[in-house]
């Protein structure tokens, strides 16, 4: 397989081809991703919950994550990979994101993510004009999970959707080559993918129009405890088998999971959206 490029996503777009994204934090999972046809990988601060433990993303540190993009990208081979800016690590400057994406491309990113709308404008089009592709991320920011109340789904409301839609474009305008839309309405999704082509929009919780899908691959493996979001599909299982039915092996749910969003099997918008 050829490495995946921004222009390649961007031809797949085009085609109408779904990106297929998954979280990874290790080479091994990384490379059986790879291995088994996802797209793109991120270096998400979910890395918090699922490998440290914590209640919530805000202890994840600039180390921890460039230490994580290090692992992810020994064993990454042709999948596009994304690292997740942590809290902290570029709010209160252009400058400050600017040493902090240094840091994580320096251990292998090729693209950065920030959480936040149209107040991240100047500090997107700060890095994009220094040469760091920006992957931006509306709906539900976990890092502002304080701040918003909890985890639900944002911009339901006609205010909230509008607000959502100008920070959309905010950040097309900026240069954001991509954007992750967490807990949105799947109607509103849709209107935002079609609005910015030339910003690609990776779907959780967001229904099935965005130009790709990303799930955190401990979900998806069926190995988070504790309440499932209505978002997550177990793929280590066949959808409506038994439960005492043989699993798929991890390498085999990777392969299920990219198949099944380039079918547009997942999401399917009757179980999984909103
Ligand atoms: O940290 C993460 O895993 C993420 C994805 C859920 C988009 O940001
Ligand atoms: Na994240």
């Amino acid at each position: 397989r050829a490495p995946l490029s921004l222009p390649k996503l961007r031809e797949m777009a085009q085609r109408g081809e779904r990106i297929a994204v998954l979280t990874a934090y290790d080479a091994t999972f990384a490379r059986c991703m790879d291995d088994a046809g996802v797209d793109c990988i991120l270096v998400g601060d979910s890395l918090g919950n699922v490998v440290q433990g914590e209640k919530s993303t805000l202890p994840v540190t600039l180390e921890h994550m460039a230490y994580h993009t290090r692992c992810v990208a020994q064993g990454r081979r042709a999948a596009w990979l994304v690292s997740d800016l942590p809290f902290g690590s570029y709010e209160a400057s252009p400058r400050q994101a600017f040493d902090s994406a240094v840091a994580l491309m320096q251990a292998g990113a090729q693209m950065v993510k920030l959480e936040g709308g149209g107040v991240t404008a100047d500090t997107v089009r700060f890095l994009v004009e220094r040469g760091i592709p920006v992957c931006a991320h509306l709906g539900l920011t976990p890092q502002r999970v304080h701040a918003l109340g909890g985890f639900r789904v944002q911009g339901r409301d006609e205010a909230a959707a509008a607000q959502l839609k100008a920070d959309a474009a905010a950040l097309a305008e900026a240069g954001a080559a991509m954007v992750v839309l967490e807990l949105v309405p799947s109607g509103l999704a849709r209107e935002i993918t079609l609005a910015h082509p030339g910003m690609l929009t990776i779907g959780i919780g967001a229904g099935a129009g965005t130009a790709g899908q990303v799930l955190v691959m401990h979900d998806m493996l069926g190995l988070t405890t504790g309440r499932r979001p209505r978002f997550v599909r177990d793929f280590t299982r066949e959808p409506g088998s038994e439960p005492q039915a043989p699993g798929l092996s991890v390498a085999q749910a990777f392969a299920r999971y990219a198949a099944d969003v380039k079918a547009g099997c997942f999401p399917d918008e009757a179980l999984h959206g909103y």
